[in-house]
């Protein structure tokens, strides 16, 4: 049995990710400010998945969760869920929250990169998860929208790197996906203004972006790499 990493593993859409990894993989999956659901989710699915406690943020947290995911096996896929937003107008932008914003999504999405471009098997996958912000730009998400293009950036130039290992590396874009995390940042009126926007007319699942995910790390993938996926129900 071969080894995942997922980061951000236990989160919304992190634990659909883990639950659909782990029917073919072990799976090292790592939390930081939610032990419990990382706790519950090992619970679920048995011996097969470990959690690691790490700030993704440091290098000493990124490296910390790749070594762990080698102790388990064959290091072949990795998936990286670790991110966050808030709502701030650009007016209202202080150093603190541009920091917070690009430590989160594009410093800690660049050591990932490093890692598992190093580390993942020949033939290996690794899947980043952007956001559709990157591409709508939707007000008051300024640095969110920032970082997460720098992280489909960044995956671009990973994915020339390693192509001669035969390894790709992606990037799944969602929109609006109902998770706790979502709902508790976001008013009733803005999320009802978000799940009518796409074709589909609902928010996305965690699901509907883990069979994504699935996908491209699925032997029918091997011929998609350095590509941006938009998860979104048909948002246009
Ligand atoms: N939900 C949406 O509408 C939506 C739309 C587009 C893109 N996304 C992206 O999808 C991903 C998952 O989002 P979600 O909605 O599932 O939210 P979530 O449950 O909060 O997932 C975020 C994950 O990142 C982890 N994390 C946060 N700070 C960390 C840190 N410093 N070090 C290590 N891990 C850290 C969290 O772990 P802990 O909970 O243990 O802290 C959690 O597992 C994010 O990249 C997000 O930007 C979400």
């Amino acid at each position: 049995m071969t080894t995942a990493l997922v980061l951000g593993g236990a989160g919304g859409i992190g634990a659909a990710v883990t639950r659909r990894l782990a029917a073919d993989h072990d799976v090292t999956i790592t939390h930081h400010s939610h032990p419990e659901r990382a706790e519950a989710l090992v619970a679920e699915l048995g011996d097969r998945v470990r959690a690691i406690a790490v700030d993704a943020t440091t290098e000493e947290g990124v490296v910390a969760a790749f070594d762990a995911a080698q102790e388990q096996g064959e290091l072949t896929v990795v998936v990286d869920c670790v991110g966050g937003w808030d709502y701030p107008r650009i007016t209202e932008l202080t150093s603190e929250q541009i920091n917070d914003s690009l430590s989160l999504n594009l410093v800690s999405a660049l050591l990932v990169l490093r890692e598992a471009t190093k580390r993942v098997a020949d033939g290996g996958r690794i899947v980043m998860v952007s956001s559709v912000a990157a591409r709508v730009a939707p007000a008051r998400q300024s640095t969110y929208a920032a970082a997460k293009a720098g992280l489909e950036a960044a995956s671009r130039v990973a994915a020339k790197e390693v192509a001669k290992r035969g390894v790709t590396v992606n990037v799944v874009r969602p929109g609006a996906t109902d998770t706790e995390y979502l709902r508790s940042i976001t008013s009733d009126k803005a999320i009802e203004a978000m799940a009518g926007s796409n074709a589909m007319r609902r928010l996305g699942t965690p699901e509907d972006i883990a069979g994504v995910i699935a996908l491209l790390v699925g032997p029918d993938a091997a011929w998609i790499t350095g590509d941006i996926i938009d998860a979104t129900g048909g948002l246009a």
